[in-house]
């Protein structure tokens, strides 16, 4: 038996170590939120996601009746990237929440369905997706790839045929 271990890094920024860019996306993810359909959970979500055109895509949380149905705002905004953009690099996604209801007490971190839908177009262009969150008290932590959020992924390698 071997012992192994994955170590992850990332950044943390104050809000004034942020790159005008950074604070763009960022603020296009808050302007983002403004979209979300989330009558059941009063939880909005925006993600602002930055093509290599320049381009920013936004994505906000959609629920539905019928609660599987609805869709994350990561999963939107990606979605409508690889609809409506698919040959454009995708470079950064920022993410965002607000609520009225709940205290937002820690960053929001993508759920695991949207780690996996964000990996498969990092494999697709075969270059790494930068992952901004913003915290609280004005804190932001940036990963620079979507492996750093999902580390042992599963990915196209595994459906090869047999030859
Ligand atoms: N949500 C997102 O949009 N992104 C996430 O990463 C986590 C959760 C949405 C789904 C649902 O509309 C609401 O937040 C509460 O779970």
């Amino acid at each position: 038996m071997k012992q192994r271990e994955i170590t992850i890094r990332y950044k943390e920024y104050e809000s004034t170590e942020l790159s005008e860019l950074q604070t763009t996306l960022i603020s296009h993810s808050e302007k983002a939120q403004v979209s979300s359909h989330s009558p059941y959970s009063n939880f909005r979500v925006g993600a602002a996601i930055l093509l290599e055109s320049g381009e920013i895509v936004l994505g906000s949380n959609q629920e539905n009746a019928a609660y599987p149905s609805g869709l994350c705002a990561e999963r939107v905004a990606i979605y409508t990237c690889g609809s409506n953009h698919p040959s454009k690099k995708i470079l950064a996604i920022a993410i965002s929440a607000s609520s009225l209801q709940f205290d937002i007490n820690n960053m929001l971190a993508p759920c695991g369905a949207c780690r996996q839908s964000m990996m498969e177009y990092e494999h697709k262009q075969n270059s790494n997706i930068k992952v901004l969150l913003k915290g609280v008290d004005n804190q932001f932590v940036e990963f620079d790839s979507i492996k750093d959020l999902l580390p042992i992924p599963f990915n196209c390698d595994a459906l090869q045929n047999v030859s």
